[in-house]
């Protein structure tokens, strides 16, 4: 029996072991709260600042099941857990967001089926087993539309545009046979992403919604706050916090949006754990998404997600970023977060840099490249 909320010196348990769960672990630390990893990877960046670490795979029972009973209450950062595991942990200890939360984040068409059943606007799409539903779906979604792998995706693969009919049989020959959804193409003026975070009394708190840019289909860049109309901000906010309510979350959800070219706010996809996107949180904001989480999840008080200062967030990608190390350590106003990761192979993500603006402040493209200083040519 698991009682909450949580006192110092329980045990969280986090599923995954990468970078998410590292600053994780250390908004658990500051709490009190001792972290058990849960990984397959030898040396994982959560690894080397939690207390402890079982290393096994997702699929091993046996070990998931010694996991679930060493922890007092179990979260993950990873998102392609199977179902069936974060179930078998759930028959153990409370696993918090609750498994049917991941199943539907996990499965496009779920996500968007239960997206669309909560009122929440989303592109047209198209569930496509065969060759047959691609043309008939291209036919009433019309083109240009992206043709996705309903499952695993993450950094824009498992993705394929098609521009025009002749397109469309090597696109499905190159995601077939696994299970694929087609959805019409948004001519996007941004994307942004909403965070937030919900309790088992039902409290929910957002951050500020924020702007990402991407680069090669990688997170590049977030600006906090999104520089956009503040009713736009505000929609994507009140779409998350519907979200939440909706799936009953307890723990942290992050959704990313489309604007589209009139304004409009249509749901992309969401993700029941820390996002890349709220790694700004950490040094603009008194309580972090990391530490949101952690205080979802043992059952603390949320505090309202306030942000003291804008915020920007530059992801560290590759060897020719994390090769910038030593002048980023020694650049003023450049605030490092090193994931600890050995290997730093193309578009691998291996840290990232936040620049702090006095709040309402945040500068425009060249106040923001000359904030970055050594990190700004390849980004604006
Ligand atoms: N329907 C779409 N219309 C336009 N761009 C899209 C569409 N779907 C995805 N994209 C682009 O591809 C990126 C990655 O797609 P996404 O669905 O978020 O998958 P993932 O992040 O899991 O790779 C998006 O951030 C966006 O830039
Ligand atoms: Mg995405």
């Amino acid at each position: 029996m698991t009682d909450f909320p949580l006192p110092p010196n329980a045990t969280i348990g986090i599923v995954g072991g990468g970078q998410l769960g590292r600053m994780s672990a250390m908004a658990a630390a500051r709490l009190g709260y001792r972290c058990h990893i849960y990984t397959p990877e030898p040396d994982a960046p959560a690894s080397q600042v939690a207390f402890r670490t079982t290393l096994a795979d997702y699929d091993d029972t046996a070990a998931l099941a010694r996991f679930a009973d060493s922890v007092d209450v179990i979260t993950f950062e990873f998102e392609n857990v199977s179902f069936e595991g974060l179930s078998l942990l759930a028959e153990h200890r409370p696993v918090l967001p609750g498994p049917e939360i991941l199943r539907i984040s996990q499965d496009r068409v779920a996500e968007k089926r239960f997206l669309n059943s909560a009122c929440i606007r989303t592109t047209p799409w198209a569930q496509v087993e065969t060759l047959a539903d691609l043309r008939s779906a291209m036919s009433h979604l019309g083109l240009p539309a992206v043709l996705k792998t309903t499952r695993l995706g993450y950094d824009g693969k498992g993705q394929a545009l098609i521009r025009a009919p002749s397109e469309a049989e090597l696109a499905y020959s190159l995601l077939h046979p696994k299970p694929l959804i087609l959805e019409a193409f948004v001519d996007f003026s941004a994307e942004c992403s909403t965070i937030v975070a919900r309790g088992k009394d039902g409290r929910a708190v957002a951050f500020d919604t924020v702007e990402n840019r991407h680069r090669n289909h990688i997170l590049d860049l977030t600006l906090a706050p999104a520089p956009f109309a503040a009713e736009i901000r505000a929609e994507a906010q009140s779409m998350a916090l519907r979200i939440a309510e909706h799936i009953d979350l307890v723990g942290l959800l992050a959704v990313e949006f489309f604007v589209d070219a009139n304004g409009a706010v249509l749901a992309n996809e969401i993700a029941p754990r820390p996002h890349n996107s709220g790694h700004w949180t950490i040094d603009a904001c008194p309580v972090s998404q990391f530490e949101m989480q952690i205080r979802a999840v043992a059952g603390l008080f949320l505090p309202p997600a306030i942000r003291h200062s804008d915020a920007v967030m530059k992801n560290l990608v590759g060897p020719d970023e994390i090769v910038l190390w030593p002048q980023i350590v020694a650049t003023p106003g450049l605030i490092p977060h090193h994931y600890g990761k050995i290997h730093a192979r193309p578009g691998r993500k291996l840290g990232h840099v936040n620049v702090l603006f006095p709040y309402g402040s945040l500068p425009g493209q060249f106040g923001i490249a000359a904030a970055l200083g050594v990190l700004a040519p390849s980004t604006i």
